[in-house]
């Protein structure tokens, strides 16, 4: 197998916006094949590895179903049970895994450790979460976005709480696709500059007052006040964030058909209200449904290309 051709997709800024025309509509025609009950298994033979580091819902469950409705296997390895959490070196995982199978997902800890196992592997690798970024999540919420509403280029999409995984990536997504992102997060916890690159700056815009931000929103999204790894910090961003829960006042201020999005597990009443999240504007099912789809078309690009059937 030649090295050149492997592609990871390890951040957003990996694809460009060719790239991702082609694997939403790939996710379109692969979420029409499921629902129509149409057997279709183009990795067939193929093995998944996806390792995990932190814990999952969504992200285990999507890509083992994903994998296993395209023909192919999926292999769950833990830190617990396997030698990583032995003390391993990432790059020596990286180099036997990736003689056994064929693509690899990690979710992990530091982006650092994620590219270090990339850069040893002979397969294609995908971030399944860091502490850094979060792209298979913003794929389905854009995804999402493309079916309630048509294209995302020239919106307006506010974030509101946490400068995390989430939203360095919906920064990164906002650049190469078109949309602007209008950002709160509480004092004390601004963006990390070292994760925002100069080029995406005229993609965003901060600004201290979260009801500000939401107005003329087509999109208001959040997540956790604490992601995982941080647990420590819980009390003390609990306080820090109070302010910055995403309620009915808040959805007010954003268009009449804006749309609200959480990449899930929840927490009504800190970061999201009950009557927001489980009310009319709020797509936060589909947008977990649609991890299966694009995380297909995301397998199928890695490994197989561009396919016109
Ligand atoms: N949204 C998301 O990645 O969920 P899990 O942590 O359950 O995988
Ligand atoms: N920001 C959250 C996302 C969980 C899916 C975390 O990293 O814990």
């Amino acid at each position: 197998m030649s090295d050149k051709k492997i592609r990871h997709y390890l951040q957003f800024n990996d694809f460009s916006l060719e790239d991702y025309e082609y694997v939403l509509e790939r996710a379109r025609i692969l979420k029409r094949k499921f629902k129509n009950y149409e057997t279709y298994h183009p990795l067939h033979d193929r093995t998944l590895a996806m390792i995990f580091e932190k814990h999952s819902t969504r992200t285990r469950l999507s890509f083992e179903a994903g994998m296993f409705q395209l023909g192919g296997h999926a292999v769950y390895l833990s830190t617990r049970d396997t030698q990583l959490g032995r003390g391993e070196p990432i790059e020596d995982a990286a180099q036997v895994m990736s003689r056994m199978v064929d693509i690899i997902m990690i979710r992990t800890f530091g982006q650092d450790i994620l590219r270090r196992f990339a850069e040893n592997s002979r397969v294609p690798v995908i971030n399944g979460l860091t502490n850094e970024y979060h792209p298979c999540q913003v794929l389905a919420d854009i995804f999402t976005f493309y079916e309630h509403r048509g294209p995302i280029a020239g919106k307006t999409v506010t974030w509101v709480g946490d400068a995390n995984n989430m939203l360095y990536t919906w920064i990164e997504a906002a650049k190469i696709l078109g949309f602007k992102l209008r950002i709160s997060t509480p004092p004390g916890y601004p963006l990390d500059q070292a994760l925002v690159a100069p080029e995406s700056a005229p993609a965003f815009e901060v600004l201290d007052d979260p009801h500000e931000a939401c107005r003329g929103a087509d999109l208001v999204t959040t997540d956790v006040w604490t992601s995982m790894g941080f647990e420590a910090e819980n009390e003390v961003r609990k306080a820090a964030f109070a302010d910055w829960c995403i309620d009915a006042e808040m959805m007010g201020r954003a268009n009449p058909d804006a749309l609200f999005m959480h990449c899930l597990p929840a927490h009504r009443g800190e970061e999201v209200t009950a009557d927001v999240i489980d009310g009319p504007q709020s797509v936060v099912w589909d947008e977990a449904e649609n991890r299966l789809h694009v995380q297909k078309a995301l397998m199928e690009f890695l490994l197989l290309g561009k396919l016109n059937h």
